[in-house]
């Protein structure tokens, strides 16, 4: 195994107690560095393989690899000192009386010493933006920031590699982009990023890769443009592309060269399109 694969999913199944195979044979490998979104419809199998990432959940056949760690050889806290898993419904995950409780739940328990936890709680509160909220129950703070707290109290372990199960669920567009914009700053810092989302053009304007779930199986895994505009496939997957790509794939017989994945891009389609069709009047 290559030093830069962190998760690394071979022949991977899994069949809960109900007989239900809510993972049928996958295999993926994601390097060092890469932001992937996992997507597929309802029931796919996106959250099952999250929690294989992490080791919450053990294959029932193969195996997942992760940071050179056979999850089902090593213990859940021994994984999390390098996966951060940011759950599907933030109140999962919350156990404290305040949020500066919750941010030192993590890194306490991994055995840091406590003014290196001092440290790192009061810097990622800073970072962002909820020192305010310090005393405060997670229980009272809105959906939103809940989710936040619930990023922040997986992100003081300082995890390499993070996996966060549909951050933006609740969140209206702007809080969206907000959190959309923490997970890119991360990456760009060099960890890895696996989310999970519903939202298309979120995965249009973030994602390098996209790994689309059906019915348990990998449906497609390819760059995120390749994917995005294989509109045939997506359908099969119950998915639909961004408007914005629809529409300016409908433009191809007027001159449009390549669907664009967000507003930004249709624009500078639309400029260039003009400005060819100036030149050659
Ligand atoms: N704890 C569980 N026990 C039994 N079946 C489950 C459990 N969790 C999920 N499933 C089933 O496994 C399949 C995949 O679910 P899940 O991984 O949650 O999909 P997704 O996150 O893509 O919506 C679904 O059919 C779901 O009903
Ligand atoms: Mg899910």
């Amino acid at each position: 195994m290559s030093s830069d694969v962190v998760v690394e999913a071979k022949n991977l199944s899994h069949v809960y107690s109900n007989g239900i195979v809510a993972l049928n044979n996958i295999n993926i490998t994601i390097r060092r560095g890469e932001f992937v979104a996992l997507i597929g419809h309802n029931g796919s199998g996106k959250t099952t393989l999250a929690k294989h990432i992490n080791g919450l959940l053990k294959p029932t056949s193969g195996q997942i690899i992760v940071h050179r760690m056979d999850t089902r050889e090593v213990s859940v806290a021994d994984l999390a000192k390098k996966v951060g898993y940011v759950f599907q419904n933030p109140d999962h995950q919350l156990c404290m009386k305040t949020v500066w409780e919750e941010l030192a739940f993590g890194p306490r328990n991994l055995g840091t010493p406590e003014d290196e936890v001092k440290q790192v709680v009061d810097e990622i509160l800073r970072l962002f933006g909820l020192e305010r909220y310090r005393d405060v129950h997670p229980f009272l703070l809105s959906r939103a920031d809940r989710l936040r707290v619930a990023l922040c109290s997986v992100l003081t372990m300082r995890p390499e590699t993070l996996v966060v199960d549909e951050p933006t669920t609740g969140q209206d567009m702007r809080q969206s982009y907000e959190v959309m914009e923490i997970l890119k700053k991360l990456n760009k810092e060099g960890r890895t990023v696996v989310f999970i989302t519903h939202n298309m053009r979120l995965v249009a304007e973030y994602a390098e890769r996209c790994i689309i779930m059906k019915d348990g199986k990998v449906f497609m895994d390819k760059p995120t443009r390749e994917a995005l505009t294989d509109f045939e496939k997506l359908r099969q997957a119950q998915l639909k592309p961004p408007q914005v790509t629809i529409l300016s794939a409908r433009l191809a017989n007027i001159g449009f060269h390549e669907p664009a994945l967000s507003v930004n891009e249709f624009v500078e389609n639309v400029k260039a399109f003009l400005n060819n069709k100036y030149k050659s009047l």
